[in-house]
């Protein structure tokens, strides 16, 4: 499903610069291997946002191999880090590589483990949470993270619109996740929330 007027969406790329050289090989890479990447319009928006917060530690759930995660360690700079997590431990070798050929790799540590369990791993507060996992899970998600986001951190959620299924009249249980969710965390008096409608959607909540 188009959310965007075509038009606009084909602006929204053509406007924004090149990447450097290894994030357009992480984009080459998704593209041949079909690998759901969030894509240069939210990785700029990603990068945006660390820089005008000063995040320095980003926790991020469903690093894939690294393509997001490697917007938000450019951003954090060289006393910042990512902690990325992924279930599957191939991706995180792939992320591994990237992040060295990148000479940023003491901005990353990966963690191969579930999305939910790392909370239990993990010690202290994040300036920004990126959620990025199976959307069934998403509102156990925002109950882990919340308590782990500092005062005015963000927690922000990717797939919003979940391709359009959200509007559908029987949600599958990826859009039921991610209604669930948005409406959580429009409820919540400890989160104010936006939805930012590029690409599929990003759930931007800060922390009162
Ligand atoms: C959409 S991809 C992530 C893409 C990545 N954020 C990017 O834009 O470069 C989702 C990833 O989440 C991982 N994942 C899904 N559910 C998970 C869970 N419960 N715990 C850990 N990883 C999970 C998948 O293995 C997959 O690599």
């Amino acid at each position: 499903m188009n959310i965007l007027d075509p038009n606009i969406e084909s602006y929204l790329y053509d406007v924004i610069p090149d990447r450097d050289a290894v994030l357009t090989e992480m984009e080459k890479y998704a593209e041949k291997n079909n690998f759901p990447i969030v894509g240069p319009l939210v990785g700029r928006f990603l990068y945006v946002i660390t820089l005008a917060v000063n995040a320095k530690r980003i926790l991020e759930l469903g690093s894939g191999f690294g393509y997001s995660a490697y917007w938000f360690a450019k951003a954090v700079g060289k006393d910042g880090i990512v902690l990325c997590t992924d279930s599957n431990p191939e991706y995180a070798d792939k992320a591994r590589e990237y992040f060295k050929k990148g000479r940023i790799s003491n901005r990353m540590q990966f963690h191969v483990s579930d999305a939910l369990s790392v909370f239990n791993i993990l010690e202290g507060e994040f300036d920004i949470i990126f959620n990025d996992v199976n959307k069934e899970i998403y509102p156990k998600v925002l109950r882990k993270a919340l308590p782990r986001l500092k005062k005015g951190g963000l927690l922000i959620s990717d797939n919003a619109f979940c391709n359009g299924k959200i509007l559908e009249k029987n949600p599958d249980a990826s859009a039921a996740g991610v209604l669930t969710y948005t409406r959580m965390a429009y409820a919540s008096r400890e989160l104010f929330n936006t939805i930012v409608p590029i690409r599929d959607g990003l759930i931007v909540s800060v922390k009162l």
